[in-house]
């Protein structure tokens, strides 16, 4: 196990593009980052993580909760988004304000204005756990960007282009850092490598990561 002695240093806030309309905010979330896992620990308690199924019948390695008007969820049925938590039959708790204003900031400092998310995908990751190339695609309105919050361990983030064949740049994602995509590349191919081991200041033997989607 590798215990990662440097979680808690600051780092210079920086950015990096990754294709139009794709940024790598190294940072931005830093000096919020214990707000946020106090926060996902209140959510967490209200909407469960549960492992969802793939409509082809996995089981996915990533443990998942929402919060906000409408949750993404997955099962025999296919992907789709839900008011209502199928758990506990009520609907995702409410989106904190701390989440909303965080959102906004990154889409801004990215080149999108007034991101305002109904939907916040919780992500929850043990060593191992990965998430395989994907699009986000469920969502009614695509005009509006994906921003998506990495806390905790770090992940190995893959990009694509807008066909799943293309080439993939890989880039590493530390505790407070957020990517954003929209524009021409709000269709791109991402997904997450298999999580390697190791023990975070913060989070113990995981990582979050919180996915804002404007879905209805
Ligand atoms: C996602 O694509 O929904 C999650 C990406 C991540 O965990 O960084
Ligand atoms: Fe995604």
């Amino acid at each position: 196990m590798t215990a990662d002695l440097f979680a808690d240093q600051p780092r210079s806030p920086s950015r990096q593009a990754l294709a139009e309309g794709a940024w790598v905010l190294q940072a931005f979330a830093q000096d919020r980052q214990q707000a946020l896992l106090d926060e996902i620990e209140a959510l967490l308690a209200q909407a469960p993580l549960r492992h969802l199924l793939t409509p082809s019948g996995h089981t996915m390695s990533v443990a998942m909760s929402n919060c906000g008007a409408l949750g993404w969820v997955s099962d025999a049925r296919g992907y789709r988004y839900d008011a209502l938590d199928q758990l506990t039959g009520k609907p995702w708790p409410p989106m904190p304000a701390l989440f909303e204003r965080l959102a906004l900031e990154a889409a801004t400092a990215a080149g999108f204005e007034g991101f305002r998310p109904d939907a916040c995908l919780i992500n929850h990751y043990v060593p191992g756990a990965k998430l395989s190339l994907h699009q986000d695609r469920d969502e009614r309105d695509r005009r509006q960007p994906i921003v998506s919050v990495s806390l905790g361990l770090p992940a190995v983030f893959q990009f694509g282009g807008l066909t799943r064949s293309g080439p993939l740049q890989r880039t590493r994602l530390e505790s407070g850092d957020v990517v954003v995509w929209g524009g021409p590349s709000r269709l791109a191919y991402h997904g997450v490598a298999a999580l390697a081991e190791g023990e975070h200041g913060l989070t113990g033997r995981c990582r979050y990561n919180l996915t804002f989607r404007r879905a209805g």
